[in-house]
């Protein structure tokens, strides 16, 4: 059976990394997305947006796999499994899922703002998220910025076709931890339900979703996902 997930930040909430759009302590309840992750924040205050990426740096580096990320590297013993992920936490990686592509790019990786070179550089531990600090240059005098999709950026051309194919080429998708508001992430799900693919939501919370997924559990990911695919392999063989 080939399964393909969608995660967004939801499913590393139970690691204890902050989502966005959670109203208690999302991100964007805290920060100013439009400062901190468009390019113009960062042409405007690049200190301040270097800052903030390397503070969700080190909490990156604070935190573990939850049992949502171990259950869907563990399907890959039973099934064909494809991630595609919103999330720019390397989570997945490290409970063991291969391929993963991320739509919205890596806090692991870095790169030069001008020619593009990848930054391998040594990164300081930024505890503070409201800590200015001077990007390091490139060896072309460009600054060094996250490896991240910033909101206006296209996507990366190579995750975005992996992403497409793995969903069309799906038995079932499965779309955890995600609000699905932000396309063309958001635009997955869609695809696959337009081609008869069932889609399998798991959000404790409603979503524009919802409604048209085929089966929506209202549930956290470490507690929906362990049993998940026993039990779509009973409903669809
Ligand atoms: N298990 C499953 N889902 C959860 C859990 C959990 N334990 N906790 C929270 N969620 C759900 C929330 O209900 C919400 O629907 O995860 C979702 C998180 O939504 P967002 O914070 O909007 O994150 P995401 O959907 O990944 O955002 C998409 O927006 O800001 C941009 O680039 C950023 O990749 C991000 C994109």
């Amino acid at each position: 059976m080939r399964v393909t997930v969608l995660s967004g930040a939801g499913i590393s909430a139970e690691s204890g990394v902050p989502t966005f759009r959670d109203s208690k302590n999302g991100l964007w309840s805290r920060f100013d997305p439009y400062q901190l992750s468009s390019i113009d924040g960062w042409l405007q205050n690049p200190e301040r947006v270097w800052g903030w990426y390397l503070w969700r740096h080190h909490l990156l580096t604070q935190v573990e796999p939850n049992e949502g990320h171990r259950a869907i590297a563990a399907w890959q013993d039973h099934a064909e499994v494809c991630v595609i992920t919103q999330n720019v936490d390397d989570l997945h990686e490290r409970a063991g899922s291969r391929p993963v592509h991320h739509l919205h790019g890596s806090l692991f990786e870095f790169r030069c703002a001008r020619c593009g070179l990848p930054y391998t550089g040594e990164l300081p531990e930024i505890v503070e998220a409201t800590t200015d600090m001077e990007p390091p240059r490139c060896r072309c005098g460009g600054l060094i910025r996250p490896d991240i999709v910033w909101f206006g950026e296209p996507l990366p051309e190579e995750p975005w076709q992996r992403a497409v194919e793995a969903t069309e080429a799906a038995d079932v998708m499965v779309v955890v931890g995600t609000s699905a508001i932000v396309y063309p992430a958001a635009g997955l799900p869609e695809l696959a339900l337009s081609r008869g693919i069932s889609v399998v939501e798991v959000n404790p919370e409603q979503t524009p979703l919802s409604a048209s997924a085929t089966v929506s559990i209202r549930e956290p990911a470490s507690r929906a996902l362990p049993g998940l695919l026993h039990r779509l392999t009973a409903l669809l063989n």
